[in-house]
């Protein structure tokens, strides 16, 4: 991308992070609303911090807005930069990156890399939000399902991963693998159909819109739910099969929620940290499930099909819903 190309990228991820903020108070900003999720003001200052560090070439904040440096439920008690400091910090940034962007042109994945880092904490505060029972952005819940059945993928070898510049050091190298044949539904699983299950299983559930995906599900509830319909979650290159050769069949197969897979985070064959372990490499192994097709509130520019989103199997607080598969 040229650098004016990487300018216009890099106003769309501010404007969204602005756009979300703007309505909140001072003391919003700052509350912490839940142990999981960090304050809205320090994600902010992160923000700043994470383009300072990587573009500029040091942070004059690097203890405090290190993600690495402080678990989320500290957070609150920081000393933080108040809301107009913060603000104020993204913009001297800010300016100072776009003064250098024709010499950075030439590292386009650290671009591309903030620029999807303040995106996807787009995301994680539109979850502090909805967390705090705040004002969240349009449309603030993901479409309704109107499909119905299931799509046969024939077994065979398919190319699982990206080399392109903005694909993240996890989603590399790309590489064929085989894939044996299963079936996929259409449809993520409704509102309706979970409320029968969480019937069933004795579970606490509420719901609004019936034919709306349901959503905030955790792992271990997503996998209860498909034995339970007598199916199985995909694998996540079963899902990413699925997506690029019979991805038009597919309802909702991104932008409206998270789709859980019963793959644990892991690099692939030949992975290599870029630009840092702690991006990816610190959270491989079985703690970690892979959900994949980002949510309502995800950027077109971070959901794509190759992209590798994780958490904790317990975890309910982000987008998440469900896509069944099952054997051929
Ligand atoms: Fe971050």
């Amino acid at each position: 991308m040229s650098p004016s190309e990487l300018a216009a990228e890099l106003a769309h991820a501010r404007r969204r992070t602005e756009s979300l903020l703007e309505p909140l108070s001072d003391e919003q900003l700052t509350r912490q609303v839940s142990s999981l999720q960090s304050p809205l003001v320090w994600d902010l200052a992160h923000i700043a911090h994470f383009e300072e560090l990587w573009l500029l070439g040091s942070s004059r904040h690097d203890g405090l807005y290190d993600a690495s440096a402080h678990a989320r439920a500290e957070r609150g008690a920081l000393e933080m930069l108040s809301p107009v400091e913060a603000r104020s910090y993204a913009s001297d940034v800010r300016a100072r990156v776009l003064e250098r962007l024709p010499e950075l042109a030439a590292e386009e994945p650290l671009v591309a890399m903030v620029v999807q880092h303040e995106l996807q904490h787009g995301e994680t505060m539109t979850q502090t939000a909805v967390l705090g029972g705040y004002p969240v952005p349009a449309p603030g819940r993901p479409p309704d399902v109107t499909a119905s059945g299931d799509v046969l993928v024939e077994a065979g070898p398919f190319t699982i991963g990206s080399d392109d510049p903005w694909a993240y050091d996890n989603e590399r190298p790309a590489q064929v693998v085989d894939v044996a044949a299963f079936r996929i539904d259409r449809a993520l699983v409704t509102n309706a159909e979970y409320a029968a299950f969480a019937d069933d299983a004795g579970l606490p559930w509420q719901h609004s819109s019936t034919r709306a995906p349901v959503e905030h599900v955790s792992f271990t509830d997503a996998a209860a739910y498909a034995a339970w319909a007598g199916k199985r979650l995909p694998t996540e290159a079963e899902w990413e099969k699925a997506a690029t050769t019979a991805g038009n069949e597919l309802e909702h197969l991104r932008g409206a929620v998270w789709q859980w897979t019963s793959s644990s985070f892991g690099g692939y064959p030949g992975f290599t940290a870029y630009p840092y372990a702690e991006y990816s490499e610190v959270f491989f192994g079985d703690a970690y499930k892979v959900l994949r097709g980002g949510s309502w509130c995800t950027d077109p520019l971070v959901a794509r099909l190759t992209f590798r989103n994780w958490d904790l199997p317990e975890r309910r607080q982000i987008f998440s819903g469900i896509r069944c598969a099952r054997d051929a």
